[in-house]
């Protein structure tokens, strides 16, 4: 294993760049962090001391640091497009967190300015990688549940006011239940299924003035999402995001297949519990806590074992199955360049994502079916090449 390190630059050091500092400075060992930067320069000294980052600057300093070839941009979805065009301007490759844009036409110029000068650019959700949807995918290019055939996709919650110190922008254009949480499903709907085909959808303001930090705010995007979605292999199933339910017994995803169901565990998080049933047992349903780190995994499929047996469930309980690897797709994206291979993520899915994001609202609102323009791979299963993460 090389232990050499790709600089990375943080811009946006709000609430998810605890998690991914954290575990820059203390798990990723090919992430080198090299300067923070935050529109508020006294939130880039904050999390300079708390990290104790060499550098914390102005976003325009961070773009100009020779030593970093990443940029990470940890900004609110609205501001995403201009810092990505920025990063790709001043010649660095691009992580952003999800989504890549709000609108479908700017994740083309995005994509296209990217292509043009040879850099990588793609957005979060990584969660795909970690060990419970890599499970699932390991079940299913086994050939375990059969020609997928459907799924059911479902994020169900009253809304990020109750927890988040900065809610509002949940409610602004590019917020709402689909372009916050759909990321991360239908990311992981394309790494199990493939690109999508069409989507219907119908979306409602279900509870149209929020309580937002104790003032009343208008939401501008609609909270209650219900879709049907197609795949081009043929799977259809339906798509629930919602920020106006109170609570709900549905659950995350779950994959049907001619020869047996998978239980997908929740999207957002790296583990979590895989349920398989295997349609010639039909009682047999066999489950499996995953640990998040996909290192098992990939024993696993080294060793030429299945994924899953009734005598043997290959996943030990661990302590915190869900655990937050934010940043495994830097990661992955760091040992890319260094090894000279495409990273996991793609261009492409995270374009394809946009257009998806933006197709439920244009389906509603125009009431009809949309067809996806763009496609993409699935992305590459995790392999022997990524063994990353370390307790520093
Ligand atoms: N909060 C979560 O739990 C969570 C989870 C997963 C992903 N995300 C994603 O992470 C991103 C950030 O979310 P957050 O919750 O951390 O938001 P936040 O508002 O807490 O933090 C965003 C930070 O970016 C800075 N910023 C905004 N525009 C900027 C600009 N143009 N230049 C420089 N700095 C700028 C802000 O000052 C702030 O410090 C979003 O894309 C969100 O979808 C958030």
């Amino acid at each position: 294993m090389s232990e050499k390190k790709i600089g990375i630059g943080v811009i946006g050091c709000g609430t998810i760049s605890d998690v991914y500092l954290t575990n820059i400075t203390q798990h990723y060992r090919n992430l080198d962090l090299i300067a923070v930067a935050d529109m508020f320069p006294e939130k880039a000294k904050m999390t300079q001391a708390k990290y104790n980052v060499p550098k914390a600057c102005t976003v325009e300093e961070l773009l100009a640091d020779e030593k970093i070839q990443i940029v990470l941009n940890l900004t609110i979805p609205a501001a995403h497009y201009d810092v990505n065009m920025q990063i790709l301007n001043a010649g660095k490759h691009l992580y952003c967190e999800k989504p890549l844009t709000l609108k479908f036409e700017d994740a083309v110029k995005v994509v296209e300015t990217a292509k043009e000068k040879g850099l990588k650019a793609v957005s979060a959700p990584d969660t795909f990688l970690g060990a419970g949807a890599q499970t699932c995918r390991v079940l299913m290019e086994e050939g375990k549940i059969g020609e997928p055939i459907g799924f059911t996709a479902n994020m169900t919650c009253p809304g990020h006011e109750l927890w988040h110190p900065a809610p509002g922008f949940y409610y602004k254009k590019g917020g709402g239940p689909m372009f916050d949480m759909g990321p991360y499903y239908i990311t992981t709907l394309v790494a199990l299924l493939g690109p999508i085909k069409k989507i219907s959808c119908f979306a409602i303001k279900g509870r149209p003035v929020r309580n937002v930090l104790g003032m009343q705010q208008e939401s501008e995007v609609p909270t209650h999402y219900t879709a049907i979605v197609e795949f081009v292999c043929g799977a259809v199933g339906n798509v629930n995001m919602s920020f106006d339910v109170w609570n709900s017994e549905l659950p995350c995803m779950e994959i049907y297949g001619s020869e047996g169901s998978i239980s997908v565990p929740d999207p957002n998080m790296f583990g979590g519990q895989v349920k398989f049933c295997d349609g010639k047992k039909l009682e047999g349903i066999v489950g499996a806590v995953t640990e998040p780190h996909p290192a098992k995994i990939i024993a696993m499929m080294t060793n030429q074992k299945s994924c899953i047996t009734e005598q043997e469930p290959l996943f030990a309980s661990d302590p915190d199955p869900r655990g937050n690897m934010r940043g495994l797709g830097v990661s992955d994206m760091a040992q890319a360049l260094l090894d000279g291979r495409k990273s996991r993520l793609s261009s492409e899915i995270s374009l394809h994502v946009v257009e998806a994001l933006n197709a439920f609202e244009t389906a509603a609102e125009t009431n009809t079916v949309y067809e996806m323009k763009t496609t993409c791979q699935k992305p590459e299963m995790m392999g022997q090449d990524w063994d990353l993460w370390e307790v520093r």
